[in-house]
């Protein structure tokens, strides 16, 4: 049984970026995103320099790098360039994604037991320079039990199907898939893993999942940045706090 201590939240700042690039400018900026997220009770901020730079882009990492002092977790593709890119800014904790050019967001988990070739030195390569990985994958044993045999500290589970269920109403689909993410997260712990979860969690599914004691740490980015528009951005993250606390409660108060 995993201890119940709180779960983190990692604020995901991307959309910040997304918003300011529709028009070009400076205006909204990630960092001033970061400062308030922090303010507002995030334990960690994430960003994502994707490969085409959509969003984030290498002088957000770098101010952000020089200018939070609470942890930075970056999401990076398995590529030489987002490599050499992370030995030098040497965030807290990189986590490894996939990557397609055409996708919205981040579709699937990585494929890991089918590129271990690929992962295992870029893996030992960060940890060696004090950074902490993380495999960005679906709740699926086989690619838990790979994550665990490249001596990847963390695992973060993908829980975008299961968020699009209980979204769409599909009661049955939902908890289904939510039972992989349960069974996921027994497994990972027992390989001795460190779990986060995180893709498309909202107030709901977020309290939910913070019932599951194995989990550690969320990454919640659209809902937070969307949900801000309307009630500000401490609101969001006070009334996640609180839903995060509820769900872990209710993990507690079970005999
Ligand atoms: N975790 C990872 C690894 C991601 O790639 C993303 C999306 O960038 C998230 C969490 C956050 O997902 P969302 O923006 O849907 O909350």
């Amino acid at each position: 049984m995993a201890e119940s201590r709180p779960v983190r939240l990692g604020v995901n700042i991307d959309h910040v970026a997304t918003i300011r690039n529709a028009r070009g400018g400076r205006h909204p900026d990630p960092l001033r995103a970061a400062h308030a997220a922090i303010l507002a009770g995030a334990d960690s901020i994430t960003i994502h320099l994707r490969e085409d730079r959509r969003h984030i882009r290498d002088d957000d990492l770098h101010r952000i790098v020089a200018e939070i002092e609470a942890p930075l977790n970056l999401e990076l593709a398995a590529t030489e360039e987002m490599l050499g890119i992370a030995l030098k800014a040497k965030p807290h904790a990189a986590c490894i994604v996939p990557e397609k050019r055409t996708e919205r967001t981040t579709e699937g988990g990585l494929e890991v037991a089918g590129a271990k070739t690929l992962l295992k030195p870029m893996i030992a390569k960060l940890s060696d320079a004090g950074v902490r990985v993380s495999l960005f994958i679906e709740p699926n044993p086989v690619q838990i039990e790979a994550a665990a045999e490249l001596k990847a500290p963390v695992i973060e589970i993908h829980t975008g199907a299961w968020c699009e269920a209980a979204m769409n109403g599909d009661h049955g689909g939902a908890n289904k898939l939510f039972e992989h993410i349960r069974a996921a997260a027994t497994q990972a712990l027992g390989l001795g893993l460190e779990v986060h979860a995180g893709h498309g969690l909202d107030y709901q599914t977020a309290e939910r999942i913070s019932a599951l004691p194995e989990i550690m740490e969320l990454n919640i980015g659209h809902f937070i940045v969307g949900e801000a528009l309307f009630e500000g951005l401490d609101i969001v993250i006070g009334e996640l706090r609180i839903a995060m606390q509820r769900g872990r409660a209710a993990a507690k108060s079970r005999p």
